[in-house]
């Protein structure tokens, strides 16, 4: 097939990629490689694709070394030029992974995150609407369940509620992917993620931060009072998920074409085993601040993991990795790389 992914040097993004070329599908990769402190490690993981960092232009493909994948320097903002790229190549699947992404960054610059989330997402749909694109596959985030959800989150859950910008602006993307379903018959797969870790993980995720603050010798504050449990994804888990489905667009009778799935392991895990499990696999002790700050009050939950039981009954699929066996991996792979520049 051939398919277009957005985002493509980001960290799902280049885990994305890998399996595709790996698995034999032309693939062409956009990313507008923003934020100057994570462009470093935005280019090792293109260049682990086999593109070199050295010949990167604005909107001038680059073939890789060692597949069927060119890369693009495109911001999905720029509509007119992700038309014309979608016009010429005419993809099977769009692979839409670009965004900005962080609850607590979005707080101090909204703008970006509705422009890009929102609006980037809204273009995307567009050009895929308008070259007859047969599937497109979103990642939302497990963000969007705000104070109206409880564990184990369900895709039904009253999700009215953002505790963010980055949680509205991607439910505001999801209603767009909806709408584009039912009103164009495009159709739309969405994974609502919850906290994706691995190699070459994007910097301010929990599990860099930890494996960072750990590694550093900083303390790591963690709000009430020790007692949070969360749902830790190995990314590997994403990627076998988004392979299945992206050959098989949601197709249910009387229903716009259109699928959104919560993607986790399911297991809800307390943050301080989390936190001791880097410990162990890092060999260096963690420094540990309990604090009695109420989650509710910066946009937390207290208990925070996904339901996939539609995820198992429709596509037959659930996530495997239990992160006492993918952590010791993430932590290798950190142990080998501490000394790229990853800045948090
Ligand atoms: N990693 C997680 O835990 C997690 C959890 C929930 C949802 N998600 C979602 O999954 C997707 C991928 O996340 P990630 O962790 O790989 O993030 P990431 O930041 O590593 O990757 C996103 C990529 O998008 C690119 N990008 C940003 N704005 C762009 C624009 N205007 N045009 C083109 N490219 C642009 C960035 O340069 C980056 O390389 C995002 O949509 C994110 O919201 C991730």
């Amino acid at each position: 097939m051939k398919i277009l992914v957005t985002g493509a040097a980001g960290f799902i993004g280049y885990h994305t990629v890998n399996r595709l070329i790996n698995e034999g599908h032309q693939v062409i990769g956009i990313d507008n490689l923003c934020d100057p402190d994570t462009v470093d490690l935005k280019k090792v993981r293109l260049s682990l694709l086999g593109i070199s960092p050295d010949s990167i232009q604005d909107a001038t493909p680059i073939r890789s070394s060692i597949a069927i994948f060119d890369f693009i320097k495109l911001d999905i903002l720029d509509r007119e030029k992700l038309l014309q790229l979608c016009h010429e190549c005419k993809f099977d699947v769009i692979i839409h992974l670009a965004a900005v992404a962080g609850a607590e960054i979005s707080s101090k610059y909204p703008l970006p995150f509705y422009d890009i989330n929102t609006t980037g997402t809204l273009n995307v749909l567009e050009a895929a609407r308008l070259t007859g694109v047969k599937h497109i596959f979103f990642t939302s985030s497990s963000v969007v369940h705000g104070k109206l959800s409880q564990a184990p989150m369900k895709e039904l859950d009253n999700v009215d509620t953002p505790m963010s910008m980055y949680a509205a602006s991607k439910r505001a993307a999801e209603l767009l992917c909806y709408s584009y379903a039912y009103s164009y018959n495009l159709p739309v797969t969405i994974f609502r993620l919850f906290t994706v870790y691995g190699a070459w993980c994007r910097p301010n995720t929990i599990p860099m931060r930890i494996a960072h603050d750990i590694t550093e010798g900083k303390p790591i504050t963690v709000i009430n009072n020790g007692y949070l449990v969360r749902d830790f994804t190995y990314v590997d888990d994403v990627i076998d998920g988004m392979m299945f489905t992206i050959n098989t667009p949601s197709h249910k009778p009387g229903q716009p074409p259109y699928a959104l799935y919560n993607v986790g392991r399911s297991t809800p895990v307390p943050y301080l085993s989390f936190i001791q499990s880097i410990e162990m696999a890092l060999g260096q002790p963690a420094i540990i601040e309990q604090v009695p700050t109420d989650p509710f009050t910066i946009g937390e939950h207290v208990e925070m993991y996904a339901d996939t039981t539609n995820l198992e009954a429709e596509l037959a699929y659930s996530p495997v990795w239990d992160y006492e066996e993918a952590v010791p991996l993430f932590a290798r792979w950190f142990k080998e790389n501490y000394n790229v520049n990853f800045t948090i």
